[in-house]
């Protein structure tokens, strides 16, 4: 327990400044320093991990301030590991990327206790296969962990045959946070980062050292030479909910729910802020890199030391022999982790001797000696107030429900999508009706049923209008689809939907062509297709509300600049049905011309690789309709790219093609020459004029001629069409 009376005290920088001759005042000073730090560290890991306070604040304070001053004074004394450090620092412009030293693994999920049992069915085997023999995953040895004698001699004295042994396991609350990696080196605290794609994340020390239960010092008199701890940082829900009152104040918009409002925390360039937000962090694995020290057996041995460090370590966790044992506390903590001041959505289960850990190993993705045994998505009851339609850029309408707002997951949510007419017919919805909502962490919010028993009398069912909201024309329901559509090619709601995709970043990217000033555009009839974007002036668009003269005139620089996009951001634009970005890509490669592929068939577009029977029929079909070739011909009369410049196909490698030569002789039976040249060079193969031994393949139509006798006297493989098509639909067709 700290004495803070016995501390003589200098709580001024007039104080400071009295120290006697200077090198007497240095080692004063020095030693004071380093009272001060000793002090402080003791009192915040007291207040912030320990939870239990050891000094006054104003104390606290007082000897903070002291500390600041001499290093004011004398900041040749500071070190990283100074209390005073952990305040934040001016904006950075950007974080750096950084390697981990030891990957950092996510965690399979089990979503109940028998996908749990499978998993550990599954390790056993491993073990099992491992130790040579193939035993069934029933003999409980393989959990080679800690031999409980699971059965008392029986009646005539005679001992057990077997003796059972039970998976010994550490149970750790899954926090719902964001993961940082921590190195230490003499242990002091050098580096903090983001998890990132697990092998390489983002540098945020400056933002790390101002969560306070991160020790800027390991608590051991010798740490060891190099330490990596892992843990999560988190928001406390009362945190969580003032900073999102402070936004709403502010009107800016909230965050989602604590896990996102943590990692967005972590990566604000202004660590000042994050010092603000009061981060905390749980540590759960240790990793050190000496080897002179080695690491305890066990994880539980881990947690403890990770605490004597001077982590905050969960309090929760609890050692668990066998599935009986695990299902015991996960069901615990299914309804006591709501009483918890963080968010908790599982349960890790780990094994707990390192030594078998260290034999699972690692999948691709995954730790084989882990699992995330998940608790099901929350679920509440509501009121919905009223159904309104939305409709899409495809024509699509959607019906979405409003109803009195519930707290889900962590997140306020008052509005969950209905799908489509079939899902309406399914539910049964009336208005009034209480419904189950259900929302896991950052899944969408769904209504999961209808309670007829609490409907009101006289409710009305809900159903999707027979005409189109927006435009008033008649609805569409075309055979085969749970999807009601209107088809009227000019309803405002699908005229914006087209600009905004057309400007949207993977498409032509226009910058400042927003969805509010789309409709804009529409509603003053300025643009009725993309086409007309191409025509606007400055002039009408400054009479835009809140545009002016000078945004009018960027924004027709940007539409012009978007003419210098390729053609296969225009193709993504276009909106064809079930053509994305990647997709828009492959075809563009494959048909370097907007004419080439607004006359293919059916077959030579699905030939592309990657290209699927229903993307094919759908862009075949997008380009026999006549408004749709009109709007082709009035954008290439705007100077929008529809060819593929030199040098810009981007093949999207197949790889049994990728690399490979072709030559093409003869006439094959669908494809023209030119076409079968643009699928083999979109899958990432070559084709040349003339056959030679560098040749992979030769694809042999009718009339062949001299090719195919060189061809086959080279002892070169032959295609037919059918076989080129077959080798390029080989991967996921
Ligand atoms: S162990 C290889 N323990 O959950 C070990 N992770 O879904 C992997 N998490 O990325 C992590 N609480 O961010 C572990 N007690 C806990 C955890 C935990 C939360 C997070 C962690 C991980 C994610 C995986």
């Amino acid at each position: 327990m700290l004495r803070v009376t016995m501390v003589p005290r200098s709580t001024s920088s007039d104080q400071t400044s009295s120290f006697p001759a200077p090198a007497d005042a240095d080692v004063a000073v020095r030693q004071r320093v380093q009272e001060l730090r000793r002090l402080l560290t003791e009192a915040s890991y007291a207040y912030y991990v320990l939870d239990a306070p050891i000094m006054e604040d104003s104390v606290y304070d007082q000897l903070y301030r002291e500390l600041q001053d001499l290093e004011t004074h004398h900041p040749d004394l500071i070190t990283p590991d100074s209390p005073t450090q952990r305040v934040g620092e001016k904006p950075a412009t950007q974080f750096t990327s950084v390697q981990h030293a030891v990957p950092l693994y996510s965690l399979e999920n089990a979503f109940n206790l028998e996908e749990f049992t499978n998993w550990q069915g599954r390790w056993q085997r491993v073990l099992g296969a491992q130790a040579g023999g193939d035993r069934s995953p029933s003999i409980p040895q393989m959990g080679g962990v800690r031999e409980v004698d699971g059965s008392a001699p029986d009646e005539s004295g005679q001992p057990a045959p077997t003796r059972l042994t039970l998976p010994d396991y550490v149970c750790e609350l899954k926090i719902d946070g964001s993961a940082l990696a921590l190195t230490y080196e003499d242990g002091v605290l050098v580096r903090g980062a983001t998890r990132g794609d697990g092998t390489m994340g983002e540098e945020i020390t400056q933002n790390v050292r101002t969560i306070r239960s991160i020790p800027l010092r390991l608590q051991v008199e010798k740490p060891p030479r190099r330490v990596e701890v892992r843990g999560e940082a988190f928001l406390p829900l009362t945190v969580f909910d003032q900073i999102n009152q402070e936004r709403k104040a502010e009107g800016l918009p909230l965050f989602a729910n604590p896990r996102n409002a943590a990692a967005g925390t972590l990566r604000q360039l202004d660590s000042r802020i994050v010092a603000d937000r009061k981060l905390d962090f749980f540590a759960y694995t240790l990793h050190i890199l000496d080897e002179a020290v080695d690491l305890p057996p066990t994880q539980w041995d881990c947690l403890e030391l990770l605490q004597r460090f001077g982590f905050r370590v969960n309090p929760e966790r609890q050692r668990c022999q066998g599935l009986e044992a695990v299902r015991d506390y996960y069901d615990r903590w299914a309804t006591a982790r709501f009483q918890l001041p963080y968010l908790t959505d599982g349960v890790v289960v780990k094994l707990n001797s390192l030594a078998l850990q260290e034999q699972l190993g690692f999948t691709q993705k995954f730790p084989r000696w882990a699992v995330a045994l998940k608790y099901p998505a929350e679920e509440a009851p509501t009121k919905v107030e009223r159904v309104v339609v939305q409709v899409g850029r495809t024509g699509a309408l959607t019906p979405v429900a409003e109803f009195q707002s519930v707290q889900l997951a962590g997140t306020t949510v008052s509005r969950a999508s209905l799908h489509n007419r079939d899902r309406l017919l399914e539910l049964d919805l009336h208005l009034g009706d209480t419904v189950v909502v259900r929302k896991a962490g950052e899944i969408i919010p769904e209504v999961v049923r209808v309670l007829p028993e609490l409907r009101p009398p006289q409710a009305e069912r809900v159903v999707l209008p027979d005409r189109c909201p927006e435009c008033g024309e008649p609805v569409v329901q075309p055979a085969g689809e749970a999807v009601t559509r209107c088809v009227n090619a000019s309803c405002p709601a699908i005229v914006r939907g087209a600009l905004v995709h057309w400007a949207s970043r993977d498409a032509l990217d226009i910058n400042g062509l927003g969805e509010k000033l789309v409709q804009q555009l529409v509603a003053a009839q300025l643009v009725q297709s993309v086409a007309d974007l191409y025509q606007l002036e400055a002039e009408p668009l400054a009479q835009l509300e809140r545009l002016g003269q000078k945004s009018a005139q960027k924004l027709v620089q940007a539409i012009a600049a978007s003419k210098q996009k390729p053609w296969s951001r225009v193709l993504y634009g276009l909106g064809i049905r079930h053509v994305g970005s990647v997709n828009a890509q492959a075809l563009a490669a494959a048909f370097p011309d907007v004419t080439q592929l607004a006359t293919a068939s059916v077959d030579a577009i699905a030939a592309v690789y990657g290209i699927g029977p229903e993307i094919a029929q759908s862009v075949y079909e997008w380009f026999q309709i006549p408004a749709n070739q009109h709007l082709i011909e009035r954008l290439q009369a705007a100077g929008v790219q529809l060819q593929a410049a030199k040098g810009q196909i981007a093949p999207a490698s197949n790889p049994t093609l990728a690399g490979k030569t072709f030559v093409i002789t003869g006439t094959l039976p669908t494809l023209t020459r030119e076409e079968a040249k643009a699928l083999i060079q979109a899958a990432g193969g070559k084709v040349t004029e003339s056959v030679s031994r560098k040749t992979h393949y030769l694809v042999v139509g009718e009339n062949a001629g001299s090719k195919l006798t060189k061809a086959q006297g080279l002892g070169i493989p032959c295609l037919t069409e059918a076989d080129l098509l077959a080798l390029m639909g080989d991967v996921d067709r």
